[in-house]
Order: structure tokens, then C-alpha cells, then sequence
């Protein structure tokens, strides 16, 4: 069925009006699926959307089952890796309405990732409402949970059969969405980081701050053997020196040293973070200095030492707001706030959380409304 829309988004106003097919189920699997308790990413709403690139241009996007789809083996961003995906979240407010957190944000980065990896950028009229559409059919998949909310992955890939390393002529866009607890086993616990003098997660002109497939492929094997030495993640330093704090792969980092807020700035190697940003807004508005700024792992430890490291946190669409309770570097480790959450990342995750779900203001526009 056509749907004309108009769109009035919270960040940026905008009216747009185009043309969506969608084919509904016939029958939803919601009732399959425990919404209290669905992990992360293991089950699928009922519906996506499908925009083909061919012939130069996007063609009409169409809403339609979620299911499988053929490919040929020949395609080439199985073999060269020309993708590029985004993470956000939508969330169930109190009154029943149903909120998308800084879609817009997401939109631009994700065009940004696209310029780098040589793909078509998507229209913000098709991503912003697809998205509302998408929400709005599979609205009963939202979970009402506290803490839980439904995720939202765009993704695009290259679908030209070849060999040769070329931008593809033809891409396929989709946005599947997956009702989602907490990323982490540990919840709003603190994780554990470990640095590595091995393996590095992105070099200077490469693609660490973009969200391409293939960072988070390189990160396996290192993320493998962090496990195996009990921790949760790598916390990446930066390729040249093994020096300067980056972030850890699956999220950004802050420390609390006294008052100051610091994080590494974005040069380039780290990813752009949504959450980053939104962590160094709130707390600017609260009058906490933030400093983003090249920090290095011995000045972490120094801190730590000196007692002037409060807090450490990770900050993530995923990962939301992640408090660290231990990093390893070499053969000296530290433990932050006894292992325990701090208070500022306790406040930063109720003050985002409550922003998100609807029990707080949301003073800074953040969130667009899928369902009123
Ligand atoms: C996100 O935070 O949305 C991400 O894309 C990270 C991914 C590891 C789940």
C-alpha cells in the first residue's frame, strides 16, 4: 500500500513527502519472542526495508517481510568488504509513544562512512522515512522493558559479481530492526579492558572512523584472546606509538580525572560516536569541563596512581553507557572505583536513559517521534 508522508523531525525540521510499498505479514511472530529478555541482535522484527541501487540512482523503497535473500557467490563486498552499517535505537515511552534516539545523527554519519567507502550516499527524505514507516508496522516489537529498547541497523553492501578490486555499480540497502536487552553480559556492571602492543584497531587515512564490516572483523582475534586472559575488551591505543588512548572497538571511552572530563579528540582514527557526543553535550551543560584531547596510557596510570582517575566509562549506541572497573596494560593493571559504577556515569546512564524512554525531559531535542 503507498504512504505519503510528511515529515517533521526534531533536530532539523524537514517536510518531505515520498511514496513507500508495504507488503505486511500475514502473520506476526511477535508472540514468539520474550521482549524482557531478548539478548542482543538474535531476533528480528517482522518486517524490513529494501532500497536497490542500479543504473545510477536508488530506486523505490519498498517495506516487506524480513527474510533471506540470494546472492551469487561472485559478490564482490563479500570479497572486498565495500559496506558500511549504522546502530540506533528506538524506544517505547511511557505515554506509548515510540522514539527514535538522534536519527539524523546517524543518517549523516553513515553517509560519511559511505563517502569513504566509495557507495552512494542514501537520501535523510528515504532513511529518516523508511525508518518512521519501518517503526510504525512494527511497533508492537519495541519492548516496554526499562533498559531495553529496539535496535535499528541501516546497512548497505556492494552487489556487483566480480573479482576485481572496483566500486560496484549496484548496492543493496536494508534496515532490519531487533528487540535488545544490554550489550554487555555485565549489564551497567564494570567491564575490564586490556591494552594491546600487538594488534591495532585503525592507522591515520584509514577507515577506523568510519563503520565499515571489516573493523569490526579485525577485531575478532584480538577480542578473542582478551577473552581468553578474562577480560571483556581491547582497549585500542593508537598504531603508531602504542601510546595514545583511542576507544575500544564496540565503544568510546571518557575518563573522570578530578573535574575534568577527557576523551581522545576525533583525528581520524576513532569512530564519531552518537553517544560520545550526546556524554560531552550533557556534560558541557552541566558545567563539567571536557577536554577532548590526545591522552596517553601511561598518564591513565599516572592519574590512577596520584588518585586523581575517578571514573572511567564507555559510551555506545550499543554498549550505551559502559563504567570500567579494570584496565591491564603490559604487566601493571588498575582498578577504578573499586569496581563499582561511578557516580557520574550512574548519572550520565539515568539522564540519557531517561531521555530516550520518556522519563525525562528531552531538553536538547534528541528524540523523534516514529509513533505518537
Ligand atoms: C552500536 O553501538 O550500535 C554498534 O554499532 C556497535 C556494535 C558493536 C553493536
Amino acid at each position: 500500500m503507498p504512504k505519503t508522508a510528511t515529515t517533521a523531525h526534531n533536530e532539523k525540521e524537514t517536510t518531505s513527502t515520498i511514496n513507500i510499498d508495504a507488503k505486511p505479514v500475514e502473520k506476526s511472530r511477535v508472540d514468539e519472542v520474550d521482549l524482557d529478555n531478548p539478548g542482543f541482535g538474535e531476533v528480528f522484527s517482522d518486517h524490513m526495508l529494501s532500497v536497490q541501487y542500479k543504473d545510477g540512482s536508488w530506486q523505490q523503497p519498498e517495506i516487506k517481510p524480513y527474510g533471506t535473500f540470494e546472492i551469487s557467490p561472485a559478490m564482490c563486498s563479500l570479497h572486498y568488504g565495500q559496506a558500511v552499517f549504522e546502530g540506533l535505537k528506538a524506544f517505547k515511552n511511557q505515554d506509548g509513544s515510540i522514539k527514535i534516539f538522534r536519527p539524523e545523527q546517524h543518517h549523516k554519519r553513515f553517509n560519511r562512512s559511505c563517502q569513504r567507502l566509495c557507495i552512494p550516499e542514501m537520501s535523510k527524505e528515504v532513511f529518516m522515512e523508511g525508518l518512521k514507516q519501518l517503526i510504525e508496522l512494527d511497533q508492537q516489537w519495541v519492548p516496554q522493558k526499562q533498559g531495553n529498547a529496539l535496535y535499528i541497523r541501516p546497512f548497505v553492501f556492494a552487489t556487483d559479481n566480480y573479482l576485481s578490486v572496483k566500486a560496484s555499480s549496484s548496492y543493496q540497502f536494508f534496515i532490519i530492526t531487533s528487540p535488545v536487552g544490554a550489550y554487555y553480559e555485565e549489564g551497567i556492571d564494570p567491564v575490564s579492558l586490556i591494552t594491546s602492543d600487538k594488534y591495532a584497531r585503525s592507522v591515520p587515512g584509514g577507515v577506523g572512523h568510519v563503520k565499515t564490516p571489516g573493523n569490526y572483523a579485525a577485531s575478532l582475534l584480538p577480542a578473542k584472546k582478551a577473552k581468553q586472559k578474562g577480560f571483556t575488551q581491547v582497549l585500542w591505543l593508537d598504531a603508531n606509538e602504542r601510546r595514545y588512548i583511542e576507544e575500544v572497538g564496540t565503544m568510546n571511552i571518557f575518563f573522570l580525572i578530578d573535574d575534568v572530563l577527557v576523551t581522545p579528540p576525533l583525528k581520524g582514527a576513532i569512530l564519531d560516536g552518537i553517544t560520545r557526543r550526546s556524554v560531552i553535550q550533557l556534560a558541557r551543560d552541566w558545567g563539567i569541563t571536557v577536554n577532548e584531547r590526545p591522552i596517553t596510557i601511561d598518564e591513565v596510570f599516572e592519574k590512577a596512581e596520584a588518585g586523581h582517575l575517578r571514573e572511567v566509562f564507555g559510551t555506545g549506541t550499543a554498549a550505551v553507557i559502559s563504567p570500567v572497573g579494570k584496565i591491564q596494560h603490559k604487566w601493571q593493571s588498575i582498578t577504578i572505583n573499586d569496581h563499582k559504577i561511578g557516580p557520574f556515569a550512574q548519572k550520565l546512564y539515568d539522564t540519557i536513559t531517561g531521555i530516550q524512554d520518556g522519563r525525562g525531559k528531552d531538553r536538547f531535542n534528541w528524540m523523534t517521534t516514529a509513533v505518537e
